[in-house]
């Protein structure tokens, strides 16, 4: 069986210090008996990395980090970025990559995901690649076969041993940040497609060891329903994933 998998995105929030008070807090609030049957990321912004692993790490608290974006490039002249070498060595273990915020607003393509994606499993970590419809695809009645072809392009030349090693995380854009959630059977739908591109691409032992987490307005209220679907194994958290109190309340309901 898949564990589950709770994944936090703070987004761009947090300066150092309210980072190191933000870890700490989920190290004071985490059931140590919750990491055999849960696992917990965190993805804070990328100066913030280094900081909050320290206190997992000196709490001994079983929550990884990773991060939100990474370049594909080992090095070179690329102002600004980022290398998975760099995310590594500060401690990552998992990068979110194609978040519907870079597609949307950075004008990251499904090219440029699949070449982070290749890039993040090249330097052993997991790519949590994000995939989903505008509410104007949805309306078009075209989202299933939207997400479908946005998952084939971003494991374009990724083998079956790699593709094990991805993360899926199907976040509708009309529901992130909106309050707005798919409800269970929405989400459920298209979680269900991917693992069916999964096991085409792959065979149907590969695509049922994936794990495909649902983001977009994941709260207390809906986890419990949206992890009872059978092709839903976690969540991609936003703005719930701010609070400990409130992050682990979803880490809970996953035990
Ligand atoms: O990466 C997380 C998603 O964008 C969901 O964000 O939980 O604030 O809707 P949200």
């Amino acid at each position: 069986m898949r564990t589950p998998l709770i994944a936090g995105n703070w987004k761009m929030n947090n300066t150092i210090p309210e980072a190191v008070v933000l870890a700490q807090d989920i190290c004071n609030n985490f059931e140590r008996d919750w990491a055999s049957e849960v696992d917990v990321l965190v993805c804070p912004p990328a100066l913030d990395i280094k900081p909050v692993k320290t206190v997992f790490e000196f709490d001994r608290v079983k929550v990884q980090v990773g991060a939100q974006n990474v370049y594909w490039e080992e090095s070179g002249a690329f102002t600004g970025e980022l290398s998975c070498g760099m995310l590594a060595s500060a401690g990552c273990s998992a990068v979110i990559v194609g978040h519907s915020e870079r597609r949307n607003l950075f004008g990251e393509t499904n090219e440029d995901v699949n070449r982070k994606a290749k890039a993040v499993l090249a330097a052993r970590m997991t790519p949590i690649v994000c995939v989903g419809e505008s509410l104007f695809v949805r309306e078009a009645g075209e989202a299933v076969e939207y997400v479908c072809s946005q998952v084939e392009a971003a494991l374009a030349g990724i083998d079956e041993v790699e593709a094990r090693s991805c993360v899926i995380a199907y976040e509708p854009v009309w529901a992130i940040g909106t309050g707005r959630t798919a409800t269970p059977e929405q989400a459920e739908e298209i979680c269900a497609a991917i693992r069916g591109v999964l096991a085409r691409r792959y065979g149907s032992d590969t695509a049922e060891a994936v794990r495909i987490l649902y983001g977009g307005s994941v709260n207390i209220g809906n986890i419990e329903l949206l992890m009872a679907q059978p092709d839903i194994d976690g969540g991609l958290v936003g703005g719930a994933s701010l609070d400990a109190r409130g992050f682990l309340s979803l880490v809970r309901a996953c035990v």
